[in-house]
């Protein structure tokens, strides 16, 4: 039988047997299971773990120089000395941001005479870098778009179906990458595309598709465009790494600079942690672009009322240093040369991990290493060689086959040609 206790005017349940652990602690959470590692992440966690002076971490996409070691951009060092000098406060920014960060973001996203930055039709605000600036577009699709689907290429970044689906919304998937080709599945995707449900949002990965390195050529990304215009779909444009993939911000935004020429309304996430290095200063932006100015300022007023009870305002030193670099000509300059000895690095990479591979004697088509661009390379090895590469070489990547080229280095780039070469004989 229940039984009551009077607190106050309430009448109470008493609470149920208390479960204690082993030192007489009330166990509040018996019920709570253990989770699996992040798929990403998780593997950062195991190649600390590791013992062996080899081992290599191409996981987590975080750009090292040439000796391995990370790399603070000197364009970055010299924009925080300017900040020190300048002595300044460290009061709360606004809902939205660094006025200076989130229009600078903007700018170099659109480019500053364009129709969207002129006619003031963009919102864009700063965000706590990409999967921030995710999360803030998920709800705010979650709350004001009435279709609550969101397709996703096949694959794609790890993160992105949790974002979307802890803020309500349904995910969807189309056909993105060939695995006989390890190329784009232009057929595929232009057909899925074709079937989604008019008002649906699409996500695209605007230059340097993660996971896969592969990109769509600009004659796909114009038949995707007319696709969603004919489908009516809204076009939600991830930009991880604008500078990154080329060594060229312009030439990284053409697909998504396309769209909007296009007339498309797009929704859009940037992240400064790879074209700026600045990873744990998490300095990203969301942007929705309107109709017109009006409906700039009604939905503006909304994304900061999404804002607000989620982490108040966005965090201040790596703004910044972002608005520091692009406010100033010579900075700017220096950081974009910075941006192409990442990108040329990478590709250098690239291509001597293909020609160790070769002369490691291996017969397989690696032509994709060199093809595919940005920070990673699907490699199309499958889990078991995986696990083999992690188990006998210590070359810690994800499951499916991912490897971060900004990991690799001419000190270690033999070693994991020889070992991708064993696993694969
Ligand atoms: C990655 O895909 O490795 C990066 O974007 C880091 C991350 O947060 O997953």
């Amino acid at each position: 039988m229940a039984m009551f206790q009077r607190i106050g005017s309430v009448l109470r349940t008493s609470a149920p047997a208390r479960i204690t652990s082993v030192c007489g602690h009330h166990c509040w959470w018996s019920n709570v299971e253990m989770g699996p590692p992040d798929a990403i992440l998780g593997v950062t966690e195991a190649f600390k773990r590791d013992a062996n002076p080899k081992k290599m971490n191409l996981g987590a996409g975080a750009y090292r120089d040439d000796a391995g070691k990370p790399y603070v951009l000197p364009s970055v060092r010299k924009a925080e000395e300017k900040i020190v000098g300048q002595k300044l406060d460290k009061e709360y920014l606004g809902i939205t941001g660094l006025p200076a960060f989130f229009k600078a973001a903007a700018d170099l996203a659109f480019l500053p005479d364009s129709d969207v930055i002129k006619e003031k039709r963009n919102v864009t605000v700063q965000t706590i870098s990409g999967t921030g600036s995710l999360r803030v577009g998920a709800n705010f699709l979650a709350k004001y778009l009435d279709a609550k689907t969101v397709w996703l290429p096949t694959p794609s970044w790890g993160n992105h179906t949790p974002i979307f689906k802890h803020a309500g919304l349904d995910v969807k998937a189309y056909r993105y990458y060939d695995s006989g080709t390890c190329g784009f599945d232009s057929a595929g995707a232009l057909e899925d595309l074709s079937k989604i449900p008019e008002n649906n949002i699409v996500l695209f990965h605007a230059c340097a598709h993660n996971p896969t390195g592969v990109d769509p050529s600009f004659e796909d990304w114009q038949k995707m465009a007319e696709i969603c215009k004919q489908r009516n779909l809204l076009p939600y444009f991830d930009m991880a790494y604008q500078g990154f993939a080329s060594g060229d911000t312009d030439r990284d935004a053409k697909a998504m600079r396309y769209f909007v020429s296009e007339g498309h309304n797009i929704l859009l996430s940037q992240s400064f942690a790879k074209n700026m290095g600045l990873y744990g200063e998490r300095v990203g932006a969301f942007t929705i672009v309107c109709a017109d100015e009006e409906e700039a300022k009604r939905v503006e007023s909304q994304v900061k009322i999404i804002i607000r009870p989620m982490y108040s305002n966005p965090p201040l030193h790596g703004a910044r240093i972002a608005s520091t670099i692009m406010g100033d000509a010579d900075l700017r300059a220096q950081w974009l040369l910075e941006v192409k000895s990442m990108a040329d690095r990478i590709i250098s990479m690239r291509t001597q991990l293909a020609n160790n591979l070769k002369k490691e004697g291996s017969t397989h088509n690696w032509q994709h290493i060199t093809d595919q661009i940005g920070m990673f390379c699907f490699t199309g090895l499958k889990p078991e060689q995986v696990e083999k590469l992690t188990n006998d070489f210590s070359v810690y990547l994800t499951k499916d086959g991912r490897i971060s080229v900004a990991g690799v280095s001419s000190a270690n780039v033999e070693y994991l040609a020889h070992a991708m070469h064993q696993v694969t004989k």
